[in-house]
């Protein structure tokens, strides 16, 4: 079975957790703070690691404040890790629309749905592309808005010559299993806002002021005081050993996945019944790869891939049509439709160019075209 997506791992990250286990200090201690240092001299930027994407992007909520009342600009169109982080600050989630473009969030759709209650928008950069960030920001500064970029597939991209990551106000990353780089679980948020950066350094350790300090330093927090709501949330040094070690592949992990993203889109290009996404893949390092085909043919196209041993995946059901996140009378139509037609297909760094060229050439049989 070609897999839709998998971690890849070799001797260096086995070797890595080995020696922390032997070490037998497993919890948050000199391994996160290595990496941490390894990321902010990637980024040029302070680093906080947690322990998922959806951690980090609930810290980041919650240390500007966002709370009961408070409203969210967001992409309906996203995992739902998305919809629970901002749910979890007790504020309400307030799905947008997507540009069919990109399948980031609807600028236009945005600025209708902004109340005096919206604090936050918080763009997804969809498959590691970004849309028109210079402008969300723009809308951003004009509103009075802050901003926290769900970067979960984004590692390593690049927007106008910078880093995704590298600018703007705060920024969200995951490492889990399948992401661009992986620490088993994990998560980082980047930002220069020293007081959101003290607040989330305390409050994935529980709240419990400067502990982040003293564990850094070997030492322990055994007299200490706690202000605010804090959660478990801080990364292991197992975590941090394997995070250390995917860095340093991440080269090679990006060259790989840019290249076979190129080569999808070569092998999809002019065919109008295959929509892909119009992406620079020179710039964007993938974690996915999506296709649009026919919405009556979607859940048939990936029967008949399983049943030739190519593993797909859908992303994503749309939000706002979850039980949890249902609000009566909001209709996406654009969403609603496109969701219908879009079907993922692998990418990793462990496939390679004959992998791409089978799962195309299977696509295209199927369709005819
Ligand atoms: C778009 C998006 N946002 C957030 C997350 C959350 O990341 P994590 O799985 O590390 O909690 C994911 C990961 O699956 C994601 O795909």
């Amino acid at each position: 079975m070609l897999r839709l997506s998998k971690s890849v791992i070799g001797i260096e990250e086995i070797n890595a957790v080995t020696k922390v286990l032997e070490n037998e200090y497993l919890g948050m201690g000199d391994n996160v703070k290595e990496f941490e240092e390894l990321l902010s001299s990637y980024f040029n930027r302070p680093t906080v690691c947690v322990n998922t994407g959806t951690s980090a992007i609930h810290l980041a909520l919650q240390s500007l404040g966002v709370d009961k009342g408070d409203e969210v600009l967001v992409q309906s169109l996203t995992y739902v890790a998305t919809y629970q982080a901002i749910s979890a600050t007790g504020a309400k989630p307030i799905s947008c629309e997507i540009n069919p473009k990109t399948l980031t969030i609807d600028l236009e759709d945005a600025k209708r749905k902004l109340t005096p209650k919206t604090k936050v928008i918080l763009p997804v950069h969809y498959g590691g592309g970004v849309g028109d960030l210079n402008k969300l920001y723009i809308f951003a500064k004009e509103n009075n808005l802050r901003v926290v970029e769900d970067a979960a597939h984004a590692f390593g991209s690049i927007y106008k010559d910078k880093l995704v990551g590298a600018f703007g106000d705060i920024c969200c990353f995951s490492f889990d299993g399948i992401k661009n780089i992986t620490s088993g679980e994990g998560g980082a948020i980047l930002t220069d806002d020293k007081t959101i950066l003290e607040r989330i350094k305390d409050a994935r350790l529980l709240g419990v002021q400067k502990d982040t300090d003293k564990r850094y330093s070997g030492k322990r927090s055994w007299e200490f005081d706690v202000e605010f709501q804090g959660w478990r949330y801080h990364m292991s040094n197992i975590m941090a050993a394997i995070g250390v070690e995917q860095f340093k592949k991440f080269p090679g992990f990006k060259a790989k996945r840019q290249d076979l993203a190129k080569l999808y889109q070569t092998e999809f290009s002019n065919i109008e019944r295959i929509k892909i996404l119009d992406h620079n893949y020179q710039e964007i390092v993938p974690h996915i790869f999506t296709i649009q085909v026919d919405s009556d043919q979607r859940d048939e196209l990936k029967e008949f891939l399983s049943a030739n041993g190519v593993q797909t995946g859908f992303h994503y059901f749309p939000n706002h049509l979850l039980s949890k996140f249902k609000i009566q009378d909001l209709n996406l139509p654009l969403t609603e439709k496109l969701h219908k037609n879009l079907i993922t297909l692998p990418l990793h760094p462990d496939l390679d160019e004959e992998d791409v060229k089978k799962v195309s050439k299977l696509i295209k049989d199927f369709l005819k075209v």
